[in-house]
């Protein structure tokens, strides 16, 4: 069977299994609504990048499994814990890697395929990428890392822009809105390097570890897009703008994307 027929079945399983989770609780509804939204858009961004770098059918069927399977963890995850803060209940990836399992979903799949799309789900949460994979490994991981990254920009942006809308504490991963902007959280962002996830405090951190997303992507087209959908700008408009450090986080995110955006011209 060719990758992209295994892709269909694999589309059939997923709506299945998220199926399997739905609730008559408005809540617990919502939260699934919002990660199967993701996984949906998440393949179109890893198709779209995926395209613009001319890869076989096979291999954009590869990145698309990988999109379609990445976030698995997240549904059994909200249902036992209540969350999608990792640090208050476990690490969704590991999750993932455990339903794929769990369920044989990669069976029809040859073996060096399945380890690829295992090894996608279990790093794509990481800090970094990992050290010690094979180059055609780390290809398709980095291609998640950006496809996920954009939605999730996505998501968290359209939420900002509606400000008036109820909080949602699950997108907020439970964190006070306070003025604070915490000192670890400051000093990476500063050296142009991501954020630690494990030094949130706040939701000013949150928003400022989402801008910090820009130094951990990997291809032109995941530049353009941010740059399209003016991602840093709205982040920034909903953090304090009297901030000195916030200006001056994105003014250095700011410069990272017109160095890394494809061609000429890129001021907006
Ligand atoms: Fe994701």
């Amino acid at each position: 069977m060719s990758t992209q027929h295994i892709l269909m079945d694999l589309k059939q399983w997923f709506n299945d299994y998220v199926r399997s989770f739905s609730s008559d609780d408005l809540v617990i509804r919502q939260n699934m609504d919002l990660k199967a939204g993701h996984t949906r858009r998440v393949c179109e961004a890893i198709v779209d990048i995926g395209m613009t770098l001319n890869l076989s059918e096979e291999d954009l069927g590869i990145a698309e499994i990988s999109a379609l399977l990445h976030d698995i963890g997240r549904f059994e995850q909200y249902l036992k814990y209540r969350t999608f803060s990792d640090q208050r209940s476990e690490n969704h990836a590991e999750i993932g890697v455990k339903v794929l399992k769990e369920n044989h979903v990669l069976n029809s799949l040859n073996p060096d395929t399945a380890d690829i799309i295992i090894k996608a789900v279990k790093f794509h949460n990481r800090a970094s990428l990992p050290e010690g994979e094979g180059e055609r490994c780390l290809f398709f991981l980095k291609l998640l890392r950006d496809a996920d990254k954009l939605d999730i920009w996505h998501v968290v942006t359209e939420y900002y822009r509606n400000k008036d809308n109820e909080r949602n504490h699950a997108l907020e991963l439970d964190l006070p809105d306070t003025e604070e902007i915490s000192e670890p959280i400051y000093n990476s962002l500063i050296h142009g390097r991501l954020a630690r996830t494990a030094d949130l405090r706040t939701l000013n951190d949150f928003k400022l570890l989402q801008i910090g997303w820009i130094y951990d992507l990997n291809f032109s087209r995941t530049f353009q897009i941010v740059r399209d959908n003016g991602y840093l700008e709205t982040i920034r408009d909903v953090l304090p703008s009297r901030s000195s450090r916030v200006k001056e986080i994105y003014e250095l995110a700011r410069a990272h994307l017109e160095r890394n955006c494809p061609g000429q011209g890129c001021s907006r």
